[in-house]
């Protein structure tokens, strides 16, 4: 029954997908075909359904936030970074600079914005970049139960070659002194993470991981706490797509995270993760075919939770 109710899915939102456009901002992803759309979904139990292009790699960009947010409460302990990062949801575009100049103490309002990202990074107790790189996509793997998830080079070396405005969100961040350390290398490490390559179904498994309080249930791993599973959903819910994230909550009312690459992760507590792709963005830089499938599937499987 469920895997033709996401047939269906793929099916109703096909045309409306096709409105949205690619990421160009990173070369690299200007490349993607705007009309793949695919969907997987995973249970707490271990059940797995998919459909459409689910089997297509994407960058995992703003998703790995989650991932990284994860391993920084668990290495760090969540009284440290939400004493350097807040908790509190923006209007503004992911990689904006606006209020993080003109609010002091000048510290990043979320960890799923750039600039949080970056700071929470940069508190990781691992040397180099390919180490915390390496720490992140570790962690992804175990969330994920894929052991290949690996760096996809040519979207990496794109976003360091282009990323000017990352850059200044950083230098801007030393400058008053929200962020400490090598810049370049903290940055080099955030292009790895947002370069780690999935597709839906990992995605999926991901977000049922997250569901079930941090037991993946197809590996049977504990991979992540149950108090950080909370935490990171809650920050999905009221921050995971940016400035498009009450409507979101509204249309959809799941926690759900987002990425540039065309890739939602999506968490419903105690029931399922879902992941969907769609490379063809809206204006706010979300898949706008993603929103769509994860709205009807809300619809057609009562998984609303907000
Ligand atoms: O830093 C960037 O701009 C990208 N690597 C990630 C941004 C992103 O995924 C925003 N999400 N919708």
């Amino acid at each position: 029954m469920i895997n033709s109710v996401l047939e269906t899915v793929i099916q109703q939102v096909r045309p409306l997908a096709r409105q949205g456009r690619v990421a160009t901002y990173i070369p690299e992803l200007g490349k993607q075909d705007p009309d793949l759309l695919g969907i997987a979904m995973a249970s707490v139990q271990g059940e797995v359904w998919t459909a459409g292009d689910w089997d297509r790699k994407f960058t995992m960009q703003s998703i790995s936030k989650v991932v990284s947010l994860g391993l920084a409460m668990v290495e760090i302990g969540e009284e440290r970074v939400f004493s350097r990062v807040g908790v509190d949801p923006t209007a503004d575009p992911f990689n904006s600079i606006m209020r993080l100049e003109m609010v002091a103490p000048h510290r990043p309002q979320n960890p799923l914005i750039n600039a949080g990202a970056i700071v929470t990074l940069s508190l990781l107790p691992h040397g180099e970049a390919r180490e915390r790189f390496e720490a992140v996509r570790d962690l992804a793997r175990r969330l994920t139960g894929s052991q290949d998830l690996n760096l996809d080079e040519a979207v990496y070396l794109s976003e360091k070659e282009t990323s000017d405005r990352n850059r200044s969100l950083a230098y801007f961040m030393r400058s008053v002194g929200v962020l400490e350390g090598d810049i370049e290398d903290i940055l080099d490490s955030y292009f790895m993470q947002c370069s780690l390559s999935v597709n839906a179904r990992d995605l999926a498994v991901m977000g049922a991981t997250l569901a079930s309080g941090g037991v993946n249930p197809f590996t049977g791993e504990r991979v992540l706490p149950s108090k950080v599973c909370r935490v990171l959903r809650a920050l999905m819910a009221t921050c995971g797509l940016y400035d498009g994230s009450g409507e979101f909550a509204v249309r959809v009312g799941v926690p759900a995270k987002s990425g540039v690459g065309g890739g939602i992760v999506a968490s419903v507590p105690m029931r399922y993760g879902i992941g969907v792709f769609g490379p063809a963005l809206d204006p706010k830089g979300n898949s706008l075919g993603g929103i769509a499938m994860l709205e009807k599937l809300s619809q057609e499987l009562s998984l609303r939770v907000l």
